[in-house]
């Protein structure tokens, strides 16, 4: 699949999640193979973009190529503004958020709250495109609910606005995360349009990443809430696309070395006291599913210093449930 000048090296990718996929969680999953990441999402409202948490969204540094972020706004010319100072910090593609049904995100008539307004869609669209010379994609959901469901109308815009790629989550707005994603309306996007389409929602094993693409005929699949606590899932998809076999689980002792090391960056990434608290989330899901993680879980979300939560890291992990890590 090919975004613009970039040749993607394979069909999975990372999903956009606010306050999960960081810099350091993009790393991690790049590092297992997941084709592409994309920041979270970034305000349009670049007076806002002062506040520690906005600047670390923006932090790029050490982002693999092609780096990806993700704009929500819904005003055409701020939305064309951003842009620009996004490619300015070194961002290689722009994504623009139609597919976060957040209140406080459509309260402003942003993310998903946009798929209800067709000509606002074509002019934002339409003014990022011209703002910057880097590719434009769009997230978007199916519609804005089960009677509006407008997704092919919309990607048919966004395609016409010269948007080079589209991620499709496969619910309505109205349907939050609610029921099961579907995948039908995506295929009839991928019929509807010429450029790449990327599937995405409740995609969480091999066998349902194969199903998925062949229901929705997409080019890609993207990932989200199964990649938490499983960044190394890109590698079981990976293997199982390439030979039809499931890949071997992970030995316990690299477990706790990934994790380990992710904890590591955390603290690098947002410094120690900060570094701890994002952890705690992290440690929470990685221990899903194994034995004792209840009694792990409350005392790792105590801690406050990065030496004691590595040490309790390093026990729990290193002693985790057999000689295979099990969980998920
Ligand atoms: C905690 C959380 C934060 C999210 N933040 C964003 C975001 O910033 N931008 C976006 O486009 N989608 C966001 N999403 C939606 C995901 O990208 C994805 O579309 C959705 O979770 C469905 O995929 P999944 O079933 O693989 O999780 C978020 C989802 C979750 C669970």
């Amino acid at each position: 699949m090919r975004i613009g000048p970039y040749q993607l090296g394979g069909h999975f990718t990372l999903a956009p999640m606010a306050g999960i996929t960081d810099a350091p969680f993009r790393r991690l999953c790049r590092h297992f193979g997941a084709a592409l990441t994309t920041s979270e999402m970034t305000t349009a409202d670049i007076d806002l973009w002062q506040t520690a948490k906005s600047r670390r969204r923006l932090d790029l540094d050490l982002d693999a190529e092609p780096r990806v972020v993700q704009i929500a706004g819904s005003e055409p010319a701020s939305l064309a503004t951003a842009a620009r100072l996004c490619v300015e910090r070194g961002a290689q593609i722009i994504d623009i958020n139609m597919g976060c049904p957040a209140k406080k995100v459509c309260r402003k008539a942003a993310g998903s709250a946009l798929l209800r307004d067709p000509l606002l869609v074509e002019q934002i669209l339409s003014s990022v495109v011209a703002a910057v010379d880097v590719p434009v994609t769009l997230k978007m959901r199916t519609g804005w609910d089960r009677e509006r469901r407008n997704g092919v109308q919309i990607a048919r815009i966004a395609e016409a606005a010269g948007v080079q790629a589209l991620a499709i989550h496969g619910r309505t707005r109205a349907c939050r995360y609610r029921g099961n994603a579907e995948y039908e309306t995506i295929a009839q996007i991928k019929s509807a349009v010429g450029i790449p389409v990327l599937a995405n929602g409740d995609i969480d094993s091999a066998e349902k990443s194969l199903e998925v693409l062949r229901l929705s005929s997409a080019d890609g699949l993207m990932i989200g809430r199964a990649a938490r606590g499983r960044p190394w899932i890109f590698r079981e998809l990976n293997h199982y696309f390439a030979s039809g076999e499931p890949a071997a689980p992970l030995a316990n002792n690299d477990v706790r070395d990934i994790i380990l090391g992710h904890l590591s960056d955390l603290y690098q990434f947002y410094g120690e006291s900060t570094g701890v608290r994002v952890a705690r989330k992290h440690l929470t899901w990685y221990c899903t599913g194994l034995k004792n993680a209840d009694k792990f879980r409350s005392r790792v979300v105590r801690v406050k210093t990065a030496s004691e939560q590595i040490r309790l890291t390093r026990t729990f992990f290193g002693a985790a449930a057999g000689d295979v890590y099990m969980a998920a």
